[in-house]
């Protein structure tokens, strides 16, 4: 569904990712994790061309989008869910999922996120910004259903959240996937983001360094040796 090859991108005149290679197969979850700073944001902004490569290849659903920009991405069924949200908070809940929703689908839309998240339906009149934590994150993950992509990227929908809230986060992505959406995921949940995953991405200073299935990274050790950082913290 993506590949990456030998990527290289960055701000300005800084380098950020290094030559990254990865790949996320059809209907697969990837996890992508790595401490702070590592450049996962910026992997997740170049796959959706929010940024413009400064050398590699990338390949969404078999065509080369190398240097495309991100609606062409979206065009061609990616839906990038960005850290912060990337809700409008000064628009009604029902104004955010209208402007989201495929024309002429938005009595649909809405109802679909009713259904994935009924607390969305009380507040459909309410504007956006004034909606708490979790239910903001509700309401960007609905993106995830309605615009029926076939990979949506997603960076930290888990950040600063209770703990049920990441709960219920999670149980949307599982739904996501259950739609037959690929996923490619960055968590700072590490072993709730091994459950979901099928294949993991170690990325540290803008180079993957471990690659594998996600089972076998149980063994903790792996982060210890490739990132210097520890498991189990936060589950
Ligand atoms: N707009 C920008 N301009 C310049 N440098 C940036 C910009 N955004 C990020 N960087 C730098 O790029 C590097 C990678 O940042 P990035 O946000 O991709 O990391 P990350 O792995 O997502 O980290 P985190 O886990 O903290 O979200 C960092 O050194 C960061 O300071
Ligand atoms: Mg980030």
């Amino acid at each position: 569904m993506l590949e990456l090859h030998d990527v290289t991108a960055g701000y300005g005149d800084t380098v950020v990712l290094r030559g990254v290679t990865l790949e996320v197969p059809d209907s697969t979850v990837v996890a992508l994790l790595g401490p702070n700073g590592a450049g996962k944001t910026t992997l997740l902004r170049t796959a959706s061309g929010l940024i413009r490569p400064m050398g590699g290849r990338i390949v969404l659903a078999g065509e080369d989008v190398t240097g495309r920009k991100a609606y062409h991405m979206a065009r061609r069924g990616l839906c990038h869910l960005p850290e912060g949200r990337g809700i409008f908070p000064s628009l009604s809940v029902r104004d955010n999922l209208v402007l989201e929703s495929p024309k002429g689908r938005e009595g649909e839309s809405i109802a679909q996120a009713v259904e994935a998240f009924p607390v969305l339906g009380t507040r459909l009149r309410q504007m956006a910004g004034s909606l708490s934590g979790g239910e903001q994150q509700m309401l960007a993950l609905v993106r995830g259903f309605v615009t029926n992509p076939k990979l949506v990227v997603v960076d930290e929908a888990s950040l600063g959240l209770a703990p049920l809230v990441v709960d219920q986060i999670f149980e949307t992505l599982r739904r996501i996937v259950a739609t037959g959406a690929a996923l490619l995921l960055v968590e700072q949940y590490v072993n709730r983001a091994l459950d979901l995953a099928d294949h993991v991405y170690l990325m540290n200073r803008g180079q993957i360094v471990f690659s594998g299935p996600s089972d076998q990274l149980r063994g903790e050790e792996v982060f210890e040796r490739y990132l210097g950082i520890e498991v189990g913290a936060g589950g």
